[in-house]
Protein backbone atom coordinates (compact mmCIF):
# COMPACT_ATOMS: atom_id res chain seq x y z
CA UNK A 1 0.00 0.00 0.00
CA UNK A 2 1.40 3.44 -0.76
CA UNK A 3 2.24 5.68 2.08
CA UNK A 4 0.41 9.57 2.13
CA UNK A 5 3.47 10.67 3.67
CA UNK A 6 5.35 9.49 0.36
CA UNK A 7 3.28 11.19 -2.25
CA UNK A 8 3.75 14.38 0.50
CA UNK A 9 7.03 14.39 0.35
CA UNK A 10 7.18 13.69 -3.77
CA UNK A 11 4.97 16.47 -4.30
CA UNK A 12 7.03 18.93 -2.12
CA UNK A 13 10.22 18.05 -3.66
CA UNK A 14 9.23 18.23 -6.88
CA UNK A 15 7.25 21.61 -7.04
CA UNK A 16 3.89 20.04 -7.33
CA UNK A 17 2.30 21.46 -3.37
CA UNK A 18 4.16 23.67 -1.10
CA UNK A 19 3.07 24.58 2.66
CA UNK A 20 1.39 27.90 2.82
CA UNK A 21 3.70 30.39 4.25
CA UNK A 22 6.74 27.77 4.95
CA UNK A 23 8.92 30.11 6.09
CA UNK A 24 7.18 31.25 8.94
CA UNK A 25 6.19 27.86 10.11
CA UNK A 26 2.99 27.30 7.34
CA UNK A 27 -0.23 28.02 8.29
CA UNK A 28 -2.79 25.21 9.16
CA UNK A 29 -5.06 23.58 6.29
CA UNK A 30 -3.56 26.10 3.39
CA UNK A 31 -1.45 25.06 0.92
CA UNK A 32 0.51 26.50 -2.43
CA UNK A 33 1.05 25.01 -5.62
CA UNK A 34 4.33 25.21 -7.25
CA UNK A 35 4.88 24.80 -11.14
CA UNK A 36 4.23 21.87 -11.66
CA UNK A 37 1.11 21.69 -9.27
CA UNK A 38 -0.75 24.78 -11.12
CA UNK A 39 -0.20 23.33 -14.31
CA UNK A 40 -2.10 20.00 -13.05
CA UNK A 41 -4.54 21.93 -11.71
CA UNK A 42 -4.98 23.73 -14.79
CA UNK A 43 -5.11 20.90 -16.98
CA UNK A 44 -7.72 19.20 -14.31
CA UNK A 45 -9.65 22.39 -14.85
CA UNK A 46 -9.53 22.52 -18.53
CA UNK A 47 -10.75 18.84 -18.83
CA UNK A 48 -13.82 19.99 -16.80
CA UNK A 49 -14.42 23.48 -18.52
CA UNK A 50 -14.34 21.41 -21.72
CA UNK A 51 -16.44 18.79 -20.69
CA UNK A 52 -19.49 20.83 -18.78
CA UNK A 53 -19.49 24.24 -21.05
CA UNK A 54 -18.31 23.10 -24.79
CA UNK A 55 -22.28 21.78 -24.89
CA UNK A 56 -25.32 23.83 -25.98
CA UNK A 57 -27.18 23.85 -22.54
CA UNK A 58 -24.29 25.21 -20.49
CA UNK A 59 -22.66 28.42 -19.84
CA UNK A 60 -19.92 29.36 -17.79
CA UNK A 61 -19.75 32.34 -14.79
CA UNK A 62 -17.16 34.01 -12.18
CA UNK A 63 -19.15 35.36 -9.55
CA UNK A 64 -17.52 37.01 -6.85
CA UNK A 65 -15.84 35.69 -4.00
CA UNK A 66 -17.63 38.43 -1.70
CA UNK A 67 -21.22 38.72 -2.07
CA UNK A 68 -24.25 40.28 -0.04
CA UNK A 69 -24.65 38.81 3.48
CA UNK A 70 -28.25 37.96 2.82
CA UNK A 71 -27.24 35.76 0.38
CA UNK A 72 -26.37 33.40 3.36
CA UNK A 73 -29.46 34.07 5.58
CA UNK A 74 -30.96 32.64 2.17
CA UNK A 75 -29.02 29.71 1.65
CA UNK A 76 -29.20 28.73 5.45
CA UNK A 77 -25.44 29.23 5.91
CA UNK A 78 -25.60 31.19 8.95
CA UNK A 79 -27.86 29.43 10.77
CA UNK A 80 -26.86 25.60 9.79
CA UNK A 81 -23.52 25.90 8.29
CA UNK A 82 -21.52 24.57 11.32
CA UNK A 83 -20.25 21.47 12.93
CA UNK A 84 -20.15 19.67 16.41
CA UNK A 85 -17.18 20.99 18.21
CA UNK A 86 -15.88 19.46 21.67
CA UNK A 87 -13.05 20.80 23.56
CA UNK A 88 -10.67 18.73 25.79
CA UNK A 89 -10.26 21.34 29.06
CA UNK A 90 -6.64 19.52 29.88
CA UNK A 91 -4.91 19.32 26.53
CA UNK A 92 -7.10 22.25 25.13
CA UNK A 93 -7.61 20.15 21.96
CA UNK A 94 -10.78 20.82 19.45
CA UNK A 95 -12.45 18.07 17.93
CA UNK A 96 -15.36 17.61 15.24
CA UNK A 97 -17.31 15.70 17.92
CA UNK A 98 -18.30 13.46 14.72
CA UNK A 99 -14.87 12.65 13.64
CA UNK A 100 -13.66 11.95 17.20
CA UNK A 101 -16.20 9.17 17.21
CA UNK A 102 -15.61 7.66 13.88
CA UNK A 103 -12.14 7.51 14.79
CA UNK A 104 -13.10 5.22 18.11
CA UNK A 105 -15.13 3.73 15.95
CA UNK A 106 -11.53 2.86 13.55
CA UNK A 107 -9.84 1.64 16.44
CA UNK A 108 -12.50 -0.31 18.02
CA UNK A 109 -12.68 -2.42 14.23
CA UNK A 110 -9.14 -2.88 14.12
CA UNK A 111 -9.52 -4.04 17.90
CA UNK A 112 -12.07 -6.78 16.75
CA UNK A 113 -14.38 -5.49 18.90
CA UNK A 114 -16.97 -5.32 15.71
CA UNK A 115 -20.04 -5.50 18.25
CA UNK A 116 -19.41 -2.22 19.78
CA UNK A 117 -18.50 -0.93 17.26
CA UNK A 118 -22.13 -1.23 15.49
CA UNK A 119 -23.73 -0.27 18.44
CA UNK A 120 -21.78 3.41 18.15
CA UNK A 121 -22.14 3.63 14.30
CA UNK A 122 -25.84 2.85 14.80
CA UNK A 123 -25.95 5.79 17.56
CA UNK A 124 -24.17 8.13 15.41
CA UNK A 125 -26.41 7.69 12.47
CA UNK A 126 -29.30 8.49 14.59
CA UNK A 127 -27.65 11.84 16.21
CA UNK A 128 -30.44 14.37 16.66
CA UNK A 129 -28.60 16.96 18.27
CA UNK A 130 -25.47 18.14 19.75
CA UNK A 131 -26.30 16.56 23.40
CA UNK A 132 -26.54 13.19 21.34
CA UNK A 133 -22.97 13.59 20.67
CA UNK A 134 -22.22 14.35 23.82
CA UNK A 135 -24.15 10.94 25.42
CA UNK A 136 -21.98 8.97 23.29
CA UNK A 137 -18.58 10.20 24.31
CA UNK A 138 -19.60 9.81 27.98
CA UNK A 139 -21.23 6.34 27.77
CA UNK A 140 -18.78 4.63 25.54
CA UNK A 141 -15.98 6.59 27.62
CA UNK A 142 -14.41 8.29 24.50
CA UNK A 143 -11.05 9.93 25.86
CA UNK A 144 -9.22 12.68 24.50
CA UNK A 145 -6.64 11.14 22.34
CA UNK A 146 -3.70 14.00 23.57
CA UNK A 147 -4.60 13.84 27.21
CA UNK A 148 -5.99 10.70 27.59
CA UNK A 149 -8.59 12.24 29.99
CA UNK A 150 -12.88 12.60 29.31
CA UNK A 151 -11.98 16.31 30.69
CA UNK A 152 -14.23 17.17 27.89
CA UNK A 153 -16.98 20.29 27.30
CA UNK A 154 -20.48 19.97 26.20
CA UNK A 155 -20.68 19.63 22.60
CA UNK A 156 -21.46 23.18 20.56
CA UNK A 157 -21.95 24.07 17.17
CA UNK A 158 -19.16 26.52 15.37
CA UNK A 159 -20.15 28.13 11.77
CA UNK A 160 -17.82 27.49 9.36
CA UNK A 161 -17.66 30.87 7.85
CA UNK A 162 -14.68 33.03 7.32
CA UNK A 163 -15.93 36.22 8.55
CA UNK A 164 -14.70 39.77 7.32
CA UNK A 165 -15.76 43.50 6.71
CA UNK A 166 -16.13 45.56 3.94
CA UNK A 167 -15.04 49.34 3.57
CA UNK A 168 -13.24 50.90 6.96
CA UNK A 169 -16.18 49.91 9.66
CA UNK A 170 -15.31 46.87 11.24
CA UNK A 171 -19.33 46.74 12.62
CA UNK A 172 -22.48 44.28 12.11
CA UNK A 173 -23.39 46.15 9.64
CA UNK A 174 -19.96 45.61 7.47
CA UNK A 175 -19.87 42.31 8.10
CA UNK A 176 -19.59 39.70 4.62
CA UNK A 177 -18.16 35.98 4.73
CA UNK A 178 -15.68 34.63 2.43
CA UNK A 179 -18.10 32.15 0.45
CA UNK A 180 -17.90 28.87 1.53
CA UNK A 181 -19.13 27.17 -1.29
CA UNK A 182 -19.12 28.91 -5.11
CA UNK A 183 -22.98 27.76 -5.82
CA UNK A 184 -24.77 30.65 -4.79
CA UNK A 185 -23.33 32.73 -7.24
CA UNK A 186 -24.58 31.04 -9.66
CA UNK A 187 -28.08 30.45 -7.91
CA UNK A 188 -27.98 34.67 -7.40
CA UNK A 189 -27.03 34.90 -11.50
CA UNK A 190 -29.90 32.35 -12.44
CA UNK A 191 -31.57 35.31 -14.12
CA UNK A 192 -28.86 37.07 -15.43
CA UNK A 193 -27.36 33.95 -17.03
CA UNK A 194 -30.47 32.55 -18.29
CA UNK A 195 -31.15 35.82 -20.27
CA UNK A 196 -28.25 37.09 -21.60
CA UNK A 197 -27.34 33.15 -22.91
CA UNK A 198 -30.96 33.03 -23.73
CA UNK A 199 -31.51 30.02 -22.21
CA UNK A 200 -34.33 27.75 -22.02
CA UNK A 201 -35.24 25.08 -18.99
CA UNK A 202 -33.50 22.52 -18.86
CA UNK A 203 -29.97 24.60 -18.66
CA UNK A 204 -27.05 24.88 -16.31
CA UNK A 205 -24.34 27.66 -14.93
CA UNK A 206 -20.87 26.03 -14.52
CA UNK A 207 -18.02 28.02 -12.31
CA UNK A 208 -14.78 27.07 -10.88
CA UNK A 209 -13.73 29.13 -7.83
CA UNK A 210 -12.23 29.25 -4.24
CA UNK A 211 -13.95 28.54 -1.74
CA UNK A 212 -13.27 28.96 2.58
CA UNK A 213 -14.06 27.40 5.52
CA UNK A 214 -12.85 27.48 8.60
CA UNK A 215 -12.61 23.81 9.36
CA UNK A 216 -12.89 22.54 12.88
CA UNK A 217 -9.93 19.82 11.50
CA UNK A 218 -7.80 20.23 8.68
CA UNK A 219 -6.07 16.65 7.89
CA UNK A 220 -4.79 14.73 4.84
CA UNK A 221 -2.77 17.11 3.22
CA UNK A 222 -5.22 18.34 0.44
CA UNK A 223 -7.70 16.45 1.57
CA UNK A 224 -9.32 19.07 4.37
CA UNK A 225 -8.65 22.69 3.74
CA UNK A 226 -9.59 25.95 4.85
CA UNK A 227 -9.34 27.11 1.65
CA UNK A 228 -9.81 25.24 -1.25
CA UNK A 229 -11.39 25.41 -4.80
CA UNK A 230 -14.22 24.06 -6.49
CA UNK A 231 -15.87 23.06 -9.90
CA UNK A 232 -19.73 23.31 -9.81
CA UNK A 233 -22.47 23.21 -12.00
CA UNK A 234 -26.29 23.87 -11.25
CA UNK A 235 -28.48 22.50 -13.54
CA UNK A 236 -31.79 23.97 -13.71
CA UNK A 237 -34.82 21.54 -14.53
CA UNK A 238 -38.19 21.06 -14.68
CA UNK A 239 -40.05 20.05 -11.21
CA UNK A 240 -40.70 16.30 -11.43
CA UNK A 241 -37.73 15.32 -14.19
CA UNK A 242 -34.89 16.05 -11.78
CA UNK A 243 -34.73 11.98 -11.11
CA UNK A 244 -34.27 11.63 -14.68
CA UNK A 245 -31.60 14.58 -14.56
CA UNK A 246 -29.61 13.40 -11.15
CA UNK A 247 -29.84 9.94 -13.21
CA UNK A 248 -27.88 11.50 -16.23
CA UNK A 249 -25.19 13.40 -14.33
CA UNK A 250 -24.21 10.74 -12.11
CA UNK A 251 -23.24 8.91 -15.52
CA UNK A 252 -21.54 12.35 -17.12
CA UNK A 253 -19.63 12.66 -13.72
CA UNK A 254 -18.48 9.02 -12.99
CA UNK A 255 -16.76 8.83 -16.57
CA UNK A 256 -15.07 11.90 -16.42
CA UNK A 257 -13.05 10.55 -13.56
CA UNK A 258 -12.77 7.69 -15.91
CA UNK A 259 -11.72 9.65 -19.57
CA UNK A 260 -8.88 11.85 -17.41
CA UNK A 261 -7.49 8.10 -16.18
CA UNK A 262 -9.00 7.39 -12.84
CA UNK A 263 -8.72 3.67 -12.26
CA UNK A 264 -12.41 2.30 -11.68
CA UNK A 265 -11.85 0.09 -9.03
CA UNK A 266 -10.52 2.97 -6.96
CA UNK A 267 -14.24 5.00 -7.51
CA UNK A 268 -17.18 3.81 -5.57
CA UNK A 269 -20.40 5.58 -5.34
CA UNK A 270 -21.48 6.66 -1.58
CA UNK A 271 -25.20 7.46 -0.73
CA UNK A 272 -26.00 9.80 1.83
CA UNK A 273 -27.39 8.54 5.16
CA UNK A 274 -28.44 12.44 5.59
CA UNK A 275 -29.69 14.73 3.62
CA UNK A 276 -28.36 18.52 3.80
CA UNK A 277 -31.76 20.85 4.08
CA UNK A 278 -32.14 21.31 0.26
CA UNK A 279 -31.87 17.89 -1.02
CA UNK A 280 -34.08 15.38 -1.87
CA UNK A 281 -31.85 12.75 -3.27
CA UNK A 282 -27.95 12.72 -2.76
CA UNK A 283 -24.68 10.53 -3.62
CA UNK A 284 -20.78 11.19 -3.69
CA UNK A 285 -18.22 9.62 -5.55
CA UNK A 286 -15.60 8.65 -3.49
CA UNK A 287 -12.08 7.82 -4.11
CA UNK A 288 -9.93 5.54 -2.01
CA UNK A 289 -7.06 7.75 -0.68
CA UNK A 290 -4.04 5.75 0.62
CA UNK A 291 -6.02 7.03 4.30
CA UNK A 292 -9.16 5.51 3.43
CA UNK A 293 -12.03 6.38 1.12
CA UNK A 294 -12.91 10.41 0.90
CA UNK A 295 -15.66 11.92 -1.32
CA UNK A 296 -14.42 13.68 -4.18
CA UNK A 297 -17.56 15.14 -5.67
CA UNK A 298 -21.20 15.24 -4.65
CA UNK A 299 -24.25 15.35 -7.37
CA UNK A 300 -27.42 16.79 -5.44
CA UNK A 301 -30.81 17.17 -6.36
CA UNK A 302 -31.70 20.13 -4.36
CA UNK A 303 -35.14 20.91 -4.98
CA UNK A 304 -36.07 24.42 -5.30
CA UNK A 305 -35.26 24.96 -1.93
CA UNK A 306 -32.18 28.24 -3.08
CA UNK A 307 -34.02 29.63 -6.06
CA UNK A 308 -37.17 29.90 -3.82
CA UNK A 309 -35.43 31.12 -0.75
CA UNK A 310 -33.47 33.83 -2.44
CA UNK A 311 -36.48 34.68 -4.40
CA UNK A 312 -38.07 35.54 -0.50
CA UNK A 313 -35.31 37.26 0.42
CA UNK A 314 -34.24 39.33 -1.97
CA UNK A 315 -38.36 39.83 -3.48
CA UNK A 316 -36.81 39.45 -7.17
CA UNK A 317 -38.61 36.46 -8.76
CA UNK A 318 -36.44 33.66 -10.15
CA UNK A 319 -38.19 31.87 -11.95
CA UNK A 320 -38.30 30.04 -15.79
CA UNK A 321 -41.38 31.57 -17.79
CA UNK A 322 -42.08 28.96 -20.52
CA UNK A 323 -43.92 30.66 -23.23
CA UNK A 324 -44.66 27.65 -25.55
CA UNK A 325 -46.26 25.79 -23.19
CA UNK A 326 -47.98 28.45 -21.39
CA UNK A 327 -46.33 27.93 -17.66
CA UNK A 328 -44.19 29.02 -15.34
CA UNK A 329 -42.52 27.84 -12.20
CA UNK A 330 -39.24 27.67 -9.97
CA UNK A 331 -36.87 25.23 -11.87
CA UNK A 332 -35.23 21.91 -9.36
CA UNK A 333 -31.51 21.96 -9.22
CA UNK A 334 -29.63 19.14 -10.02
CA UNK A 335 -25.74 20.31 -8.72
CA UNK A 336 -21.87 18.26 -9.28
CA UNK A 337 -20.14 19.93 -6.87
CA UNK A 338 -15.83 18.54 -7.39
CA UNK A 339 -13.39 19.77 -5.68
CA UNK A 340 -10.90 20.79 -7.69
CA UNK A 341 -7.27 20.91 -5.06
CA UNK A 342 -9.01 17.32 -3.40
CA UNK A 343 -9.49 16.25 -6.96
CA UNK A 344 -6.05 17.18 -7.71
CA UNK A 345 -4.75 15.08 -4.83
CA UNK A 346 -6.60 12.00 -5.89
CA UNK A 347 -5.01 12.36 -9.72
CA UNK A 348 -1.72 12.27 -7.52
CA UNK A 349 -2.36 9.46 -5.79
CA UNK A 350 -3.42 7.65 -8.59
CA UNK A 351 -0.86 8.22 -10.29
CA UNK A 352 1.69 7.61 -8.03
CA UNK A 353 3.60 4.34 -8.72
CA UNK A 354 6.35 2.66 -7.50
CA UNK A 355 8.04 -0.26 -9.77
CA UNK A 356 10.67 -2.84 -9.19
CA UNK A 357 12.87 -3.00 -11.97
CA UNK A 358 16.79 -4.25 -12.66
CA UNK A 359 18.76 -1.63 -13.85
CA UNK A 360 22.53 -2.22 -14.50
CA UNK A 361 22.45 -5.42 -12.75
CA UNK A 362 20.82 -3.96 -9.81
CA UNK A 363 17.58 -3.99 -7.75
CA UNK A 364 15.82 -0.39 -7.88
CA UNK A 365 12.33 1.22 -7.80
CA UNK A 366 11.47 3.15 -10.03
CA UNK A 367 8.61 6.60 -8.78
CA UNK A 368 6.14 7.37 -11.76
CA UNK A 369 3.21 9.12 -11.97
CA UNK A 370 1.16 7.85 -14.39
CA UNK A 371 -1.21 10.88 -15.14
CA UNK A 372 -3.14 10.63 -18.24
CA UNK A 373 -0.79 12.21 -20.64
CA UNK A 374 -3.49 15.17 -21.07
CA UNK A 375 -3.45 15.94 -17.60
CA UNK A 376 0.65 15.35 -17.39
CA UNK A 377 2.17 18.80 -16.02
CA UNK A 378 5.09 18.74 -18.25
CA UNK A 379 4.17 16.93 -21.94
CA UNK A 380 7.36 15.83 -23.00
CA UNK A 381 11.53 16.49 -21.99
CA UNK A 382 14.19 17.00 -24.97
CA UNK A 383 17.66 15.64 -23.80
CA UNK A 384 21.25 15.63 -25.82
CA UNK A 385 22.91 12.57 -25.31
CA UNK A 386 25.68 14.19 -24.68
CA UNK A 387 26.45 18.01 -24.14
CA UNK A 388 28.84 18.25 -27.27
CA UNK A 389 29.09 17.77 -30.96
CA UNK A 390 26.06 19.92 -32.03
CA UNK A 391 23.65 17.65 -30.03
CA UNK A 392 22.65 20.50 -27.64
CA UNK A 393 22.02 22.78 -30.03
CA UNK A 394 20.05 20.74 -31.97
CA UNK A 395 18.26 19.49 -29.24
CA UNK A 396 17.35 23.35 -28.15
CA UNK A 397 15.79 23.75 -31.29
CA UNK A 398 13.50 21.33 -31.04
CA UNK A 399 12.48 22.22 -27.17
CA UNK A 400 11.66 25.75 -28.96
CA UNK A 401 9.82 24.36 -32.08
CA UNK A 402 7.60 22.23 -28.98
CA UNK A 403 7.22 24.99 -26.39
CA UNK A 404 4.83 27.02 -29.55
CA UNK A 405 2.15 23.88 -28.71
CA UNK A 406 3.15 22.42 -25.07
CA UNK A 407 4.70 22.77 -21.74
CA UNK A 408 8.00 20.91 -22.11
CA UNK A 409 11.44 20.91 -20.16
CA UNK A 410 15.07 20.83 -21.62
CA UNK A 411 17.65 18.25 -19.61
CA UNK A 412 21.01 17.97 -20.15
CA UNK A 413 22.23 16.89 -16.59
CA UNK A 414 23.46 13.71 -15.49
CA UNK A 415 23.12 10.34 -17.45
CA UNK A 416 20.37 9.62 -20.09
CA UNK A 417 18.49 7.01 -17.05
CA UNK A 418 18.74 9.75 -14.61
CA UNK A 419 17.22 12.16 -16.62
CA UNK A 420 14.21 9.48 -17.82
CA UNK A 421 13.96 8.42 -14.15
CA UNK A 422 13.25 12.73 -12.93
CA UNK A 423 11.13 12.84 -16.08
CA UNK A 424 9.05 9.33 -14.57
CA UNK A 425 8.54 11.13 -11.00
CA UNK A 426 6.54 13.96 -12.35
CA UNK A 427 4.47 11.99 -15.14
CA UNK A 428 6.10 13.65 -18.21
CA UNK A 429 4.65 10.80 -21.20
CA UNK A 430 7.33 11.47 -23.62
CA UNK A 431 11.40 11.67 -23.57
CA UNK A 432 12.91 12.92 -26.75
CA UNK A 433 16.51 12.39 -27.11
CA UNK A 434 18.63 13.65 -29.76
CA UNK A 435 22.03 11.73 -30.46
CA UNK A 436 24.63 11.14 -32.82
CA UNK A 437 22.18 9.72 -35.77
CA UNK A 438 19.88 12.60 -35.01
CA UNK A 439 22.25 14.95 -36.90
CA UNK A 440 22.91 12.50 -40.09
CA UNK A 441 19.50 11.97 -40.75
CA UNK A 442 17.11 14.22 -38.48
CA UNK A 443 15.62 11.52 -36.45
CA UNK A 444 15.24 11.44 -32.82
CA UNK A 445 13.98 8.45 -30.06
CA UNK A 446 11.13 9.39 -28.20
CA UNK A 447 10.58 7.16 -24.94
CA UNK A 448 7.10 6.16 -23.60
CA UNK A 449 7.35 6.79 -19.84
CA UNK A 450 4.99 3.56 -19.15
CA UNK A 451 6.41 1.01 -21.54
CA UNK A 452 9.54 2.69 -21.17
CA UNK A 453 10.10 1.36 -24.71
CA UNK A 454 11.62 3.76 -26.98
CA UNK A 455 10.98 4.43 -31.37
CA UNK A 456 13.13 6.61 -33.40
CA UNK A 457 10.83 9.20 -35.45
CA UNK A 458 11.66 12.18 -37.64
CA UNK A 459 12.37 15.31 -36.18
CA UNK A 460 9.48 16.75 -38.51
CA UNK A 461 6.58 14.80 -37.16
CA UNK A 462 7.63 14.86 -33.43
CA UNK A 463 4.87 18.32 -32.68
CA UNK A 464 2.38 16.03 -34.43
CA UNK A 465 3.63 12.62 -32.41
CA UNK A 466 2.69 14.84 -29.52
CA UNK A 467 -0.59 16.28 -30.65
CA UNK A 468 -2.26 12.91 -31.73
CA UNK A 469 -0.96 11.88 -28.11
CA UNK A 470 -2.90 14.86 -26.65
N1 LIG B 1 -22.23 23.23 -3.24
C1 LIG B 1 -22.20 21.96 -2.58
C2 LIG B 1 -21.00 21.74 -1.80
O1 LIG B 1 -20.20 22.64 -1.58
P1 LIG B 1 -19.69 19.90 -0.48
O2 LIG B 1 -19.90 18.41 -0.45
O3 LIG B 1 -19.63 20.61 0.82
O4 LIG B 1 -20.87 20.46 -1.39
C3 LIG B 1 -18.22 19.77 -2.63
O5 LIG B 1 -18.37 20.20 -1.31
C4 LIG B 1 -16.80 19.32 -2.89
O6 LIG B 1 -15.88 20.34 -2.51
C5 LIG B 1 -16.36 18.08 -2.09
O7 LIG B 1 -16.72 16.89 -2.76
C6 LIG B 1 -14.86 18.25 -2.04
O8 LIG B 1 -14.27 17.75 -3.23
C7 LIG B 1 -14.69 19.76 -2.01
N2 LIG B 1 -14.48 20.21 -0.60
C8 LIG B 1 -15.42 20.48 0.32
N3 LIG B 1 -14.86 20.87 1.48
C9 LIG B 1 -13.52 20.86 1.28
C10 LIG B 1 -12.39 21.17 2.09
N4 LIG B 1 -12.51 21.62 3.33
N5 LIG B 1 -11.15 21.02 1.55
C11 LIG B 1 -10.99 20.59 0.27
N6 LIG B 1 -12.03 20.30 -0.54
C12 LIG B 1 -13.27 20.42 -0.06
Amino acid sequence: MIKLESIISLAKRRGFVFQSSEIYGGLNGCWDFGPLGVELLLNIKNSWWKAMTYRDDIEGLDAAILMHPKTWDASGHTKQFSDPMIDNKTSKSRYRADNLIEEFIAKLIKKNKTEEAKTIADKLSKVDDNSDYYDIIMEHAIKDPVSGTMDWTEVRNFNLMFKTYVGPLEDASSIVYLRPESAQGIFVNFKNVMESSRMKIPFGTAQIGKAFRNEINTKNFLFRTREFEQMEMQYFVKPGSEKDWFEYWKVQRWNWYLENGMKEEKMRWKLHDKLAHYANFAVDIEFEFPFGWGEIEGIHSRTDFDLKSHTEYSGKKLEFVDTVNNERYTPYVIETSGGVSRGLMAFLCNAYTEEKMIEEGKEDTRTVLKFKPSLAPVKAAIFPLVNKDGMPEYAKKIYHELQKNFKVQFDTSGAIGRRYRRQDEIGTPFCITVDGQSLDDNTVTIRDRDSMLQERISVDSVTQYLKNKF
